[in-house]
């Protein structure tokens, strides 16, 4: 007798193909950023990334994310809805090297740029500086090649440091903290900006006294 598995056997399986997908998008991009990493501490003698943080969003959170917006949870509607199931976050030391990154991933002929949110220029009301990206990169199978969407959020490391606190403030009061720990936090956004164009202005003076072009 032939073996027929059941509907539900075979949802948790394309399932389970869709995150293989993701996850080789995400080590397509982390490659990128390496090697991009690599040859500029070659060239420039230092490195624009500090650390590399990489998820897959969880079928929980895609479930939620895909209900808020109106849509039935079907494989289909995640891939064509949800955009940051794959997700890299890019850490850097200045912000100068945000906008390097992002231009030198721009530039590579395999990456399509579907979209630019830049917060840096324009952060949130809520003091939220970062820039985001959603890319697609080809990812090659056996049989065909996918063109995967990936999240790309780069930021410096205060900024970083003031998301995380921000993200966990926003979980703990469901969105809705009391007003004065929210100014307090564009006050710290505001001190994280100037932290950010100071060090960058300190780098950039220690790199003239090397004999290096300014980060
Ligand atoms: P979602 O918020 O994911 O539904 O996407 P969106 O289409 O509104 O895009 P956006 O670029 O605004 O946000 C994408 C991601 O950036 C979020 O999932 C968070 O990881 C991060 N993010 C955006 N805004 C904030 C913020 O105010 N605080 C923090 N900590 N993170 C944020
Ligand atoms: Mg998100």
């Amino acid at each position: 007798m032939l073996y027929r598995p059941s509907p539900e056997a075979e949802e948790i399986d394309r399932w389970k193909e869709v995150n293989l997908i993701y996850n080789s998008a995400l080590k397509e991009i982390g490659t990128k950023l390496e090697i991009l990493n690599d040859e500029f501490q070659h060239v420039h003698k230092y490195n624009p990334i500090e650390h590399i943080k990489s998820r897959i969003k969880s079928s929980e959170s895609i479930v939620k994310k895909l209900r808020s917006r109106g849509y039935e949870s079907t494989i289909e509607n995640m891939v064509e809805y949800v955009n940051d199931i794959a997700g890299i976050r890019v850490i850097c030391s200045f912000i100068s090297d945000i906008y390097r990154i992002a231009e030198m991933l721009t530039d590579q002929n395999d990456l399509t740029v579907l979209s630019v949110k830049d917060y840096i220029k324009n952060p949130k009301p809520s003091g939220y500086k970062s820039y985001h990206m959603i890319v697609t990169v080809p990812v090659f199978l056996s049989n065909r090649v996918v063109d995967v969407k990936v999240e790309i959020q780069i930021r410096t490391v205060a900024m970083d440091f003031w998301a995380s606190l921000e993200h966990k403030i926003y979980y703990k009061f469901e969105g809705k903290a009391p007003a004065h720990i929210q100014s307090s936090l564009v006050g710290c956004a505001r001190i994280v900006e100037q932290l950010d164009e100071e060090m960058l202005s300190l780098n950039n003076e220690i790199q003239k006294l090397d004999g290096r072009e300014p980060a």
